[in-house]
Formats: C-alpha cells, sequence, structure tokens
C-alpha cells in the first residue's frame, strides 16, 4: 500500500500535528515539519517521533515572496502529495496558493464562514453566539474561505472566556484534523 507523503508546516505550540502524529494513520507518511519559526515546540515532538524538521526563519527573508519561493523549495524536495498547516501563522502568496491547488489544508478555530482570522474565540463570544467550533479547509487565494472538509461544533456556555472555549474547540480539532488528512489519504476529497 503506498501511503499518501505529506508536508506539516507549523509555527508554535503543535498540538495539532502531535493529534496528526498520534493518530498514526496507515494511509499517511510525514515527510516532513517546518516551521517559520526557530522556537515552535512542535518541532520537538516531531524529532522525539523520528520526523525529519526544518525551520525557515520568515525573519531572514526581505519579501513575503522571497520567503515563500524558499519555503516551495523547501517543501517539493520532500514531494508531498498533501501538505498540511497546522498552526502556521503566515498568510501565504497567490503563488505558493496556486502551486499547491487542491493539496494544502488548514485548521482554522471557528465554524467557517463565520468568524475568519484571528482571535476567533473572542470574536464568538461577543457576537453572543451559542454554538462555535473548528473547521478544516483547502486554502484558496481568500484567506480562511476555501471549501470546507469537516468541521465540529462545540456549545458556547454562559461562564466562557476565551480560553475555556478555545480549550473545548481545540479537544475537536484534534479530532478532525486526522479525519479530514484520512479522508484525502483514502481519496474521498479528490
Ligand atoms: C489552532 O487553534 C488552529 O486551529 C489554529 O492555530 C492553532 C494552532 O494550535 N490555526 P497548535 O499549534 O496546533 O497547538
Amino acid at each position: 500500500m503506498t501511503k499518501i507523503p505529506l508536508v506539516a508546516l507549523i509555527s508554535g505550540r503543535g498540538s495539532n500535528l502531535k493529534a496528526i502524529i498520534d493518530a498514526n494513520d496507515p494511509l499517511i507518511e510525514i515527510r516532513a515539519v517546518i516551521s517559520n519559526r526557530p522556537d515552535a515546540k512542535g518541532l520537538i515532538y516531531a524529532q522525539e517521533n523520528g520526523i525529519p524538521t526544518e525551520v525557515l526563519d520568515h525573519k531572514q527573508f526581505a519579501t513575503r515572496k522571497s520567503f515563500d519561493t524558499h519555503l516551495q523549495t523547501s517543501i517539493d524536495h520532500y514531494q508531498p502529495k498533501l501538505i498540511v498547516l497546522a498552526g502556521f501563522m503566515r498568510i501565504l502568496s497567490s503563488e505558493f496558493v496556486a502551486h499547491y491547488q487542491g493539496r494544502l489544508i488548514n485548521i482554522h478555530p471557528s465554524l467557517l464562514p463565520a468568524f475568519k482570522g484571528l482571535n476567533t474565540h473572542q470574536q464568538a463570544l461577543e457576537a453572543g453566539v451559542k454554538e462555535h467550533g473548528a473547521s478544516v479547509h483547502f486554502v484558496t487565494e481568500d484567506l480562511d474561505a476555501g471549501p470546507v472538509i469537516i468541521q465540529a461544533s462545540v456549545p458556547v456556555l454562559p461562564d466562557d472566556d476565551s480560553e475555556s472555549l478555545g480549550a473545548r474547540v481545540l479537544i475537536e480539532e484534534h479530532r478532525i484534523y486526522p479525519q479530514a488528512i484520512h479522508w484525502f489519504a483514502e481519496k474521498h476529497l479528490f
């Protein structure tokens, strides 16, 4: 059985990456984890699991375009069929997104199309919604707007602050991201 090779991009904690690693999906092979921040904690867990890691510090590049070009070269070196953004906190250029069209996915902590951008849990609390959640979606040129693959919802409770609500959402993120990747590997998504 040929496994689907993937590369994951992270910027920080890496709890979604950990969920993907721990899912131990026989249909996928995590070829590399690339971070734009040298101190991203997720790099350590990847290394502990024998996954090659790379750091491409965006601060070392004068323009977004030159960072993206180098990132693309680094990724393509591993010949992935799927690129997984797991808390990767950089906006990607349209050329980059076009290059990976149909094989670049992201997890966003809201029920898209609601609450795009940052601070989604605070946005949800301020909007007074009763239901919040997370979405895995294909990445397109428009931020947080590509086709949704899977969503999970959680209730917003009366005493919630953004931390308690975010923690409830994160549990669902860790469930739906490995599921979306599994569907991609089963070729259910293309
Ligand atoms: C998650 O909430 C994810 O939805 C968002 O960034 C956060 C990353 O967390 N895109 P982690 O690094 O996976 O722990």
